[in-house]
């Protein structure tokens, strides 16, 4: 990484003191001067609801800031699609790229309800919610692309972390409060974020009250077998050895390892009787254990996230019976070398098409004459 010259640090100071400390994280003034407006917006809100100083809570906020703190925690939320979403430590910041593959497969269920309408609301399970985006964008998405629907999707999130159920909980509440309050067009869709609910369980789990379709079967009053149409999952996907190698600074030291990193069997959290871990990259254990998932909920479709296009096709050897597709970061963008195939499972396996530009982002399984991207 380049040293930031002495120069620079007496002109940022020149335009604004707070502005130096700013510049190793942000690395470049112009970056330095936007959070710094961002900051100063925030302290200003939090001043007048709070009276407090605005200066004081500014040096407070560039203080942490410069300790590398993301900018999401301090701001208290993050952008997501159309949503803004609310950011607290102790759960994972939701980034872009699930905005986009998620989004991606709204459009692509609207297109396919156009040919032909879906008769009931369909069920969705989103495993590993974190602050519940994905169920909130995912609902909004599917509103958005089709109009004047009474019920599109009933959804659940699931999650281990009780800090993370919270949030979750809570940016439902902020959605519903405000299209409440909103001239904007997607007011009309208010009730359909009612159709989201979250719950507590333990995805690698295989049985027992905290595993998913246990406490599926809890809470639901006839007691049959879950059944959703949908599972959408971006578990914890890092290997130990790359959280240290090729995480940023700021991301281990401030977001949650329970969301970036899986157990490993030698930690003791890894809980007995979940998925069989041997064999697999320490990064992969969560997928096998969704597609088990999937199959105990009859699902029709599966899009989960990974870090990369090794670790997709890792992912798609993993599932029989399934149709595969690999999604870059922009699965909608045309390649400019036309189709794209990847041969995974080694010899003898398949090849699976490759959708998009950008690095590999998800993968989508499906069945039947379900949607394909
Ligand atoms: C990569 S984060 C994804 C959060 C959110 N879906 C997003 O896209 O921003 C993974 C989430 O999995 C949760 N998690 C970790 N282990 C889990 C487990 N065994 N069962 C259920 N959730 C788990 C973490 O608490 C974290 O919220």
């Amino acid at each position: 990484m380049p040293r930031i010259p002495p120069t620079l640090f007496r002109h940022a100071r020149r335009i604004n003191p707070l502005l130096p400390s700013l510049l190793p994280v942000c690395r470049d003034l112009r970056s330095s001067q936007n959070e710094l407006r961002w900051l100063g917006e925030h302290a200003a809100e939090v001043a007048s609801k709070s009276g407090q100083k605005h200066e004081t809570l500014l040096e407070r906020y560039v203080h942490r800031r410069a300790k590398g703190e993301p900018l999401q925690y301090i701001l208290g939320s993050e952008f997501f699609g159309d949503l803004e979403i609310k950011c607290r430590p102790g759960v994972l910041i939701p980034r872009q790229e699930t905005a986009t593959s998620v989004s991606h497969l709204a459009a692509l269920l609207s297109k396919a309800w156009k040919q032909s309408p879906a008769s009931k609301p369909i069920s969705v399970l989103d495993l590993c919610t974190g602050t519940g985006c994905i169920p909130l964008l995912f609902q909004h998405e599917l509103s958005k692309q089709s109009p004047g629907k009474d019920a599109i999707a009933n959804i659940v999130g699931v999650d281990i972390s009780s800090t993370a159920l919270s949030l979750a909980e809570e940016n439902k509440v902020i959605q519903l409060r405000e299209l409440r309050t909103s001239a904007s067009p997607y007011a009309k869709t208010l009730h359909l974020f009612r159709n989201i609910h979250f719950l507590q369980a333990d995805v690698l789990a295989r049985s027992g009250p905290s595993s998913v379709t246990g406490r599926l079967q809890q809470i639901q009053t006839n007691r049959i077998k879950p059944s959703y149409e949908i599972i959408i999952s971006n578990p914890p996907y890092i290997s130990s050895s790359a959280f240290r190698r090729t995480t940023a600074a700021s991301v281990r030291r401030f977001e949650p390892k329970l969301a970036l990193v899986p157990p490993s069997t030698d930690s003791g959290l890894f809980p007995s009787g979940s998925a069989n871990k041997q064999g697999l990259d320490d990064g992969d254990i969560f997928y096998p254990r969704v597609l088990e998932i999937a199959a105990e909920c009859d699902a029709k479709v599966v899009l989960v996230e990974v870090a990369d296009i090794e670790q997709a096709c890792r992912v798609a050897a993993m599932a029989d019976g399934w149709h595969v597709e690999i999604w870059r970061d922009d699965p909608a963008a045309r390649g400019e070398s036309g189709e794209e195939y990847v041969g995974v499972g080694g010899e003898g396996g398949r090849q699976v098409r490759v959708l998009g530009t950008g690095n590999g982002r998800s993968v989508l399984f499906t069945k039947g004459n379900w949607i394909r991207g």
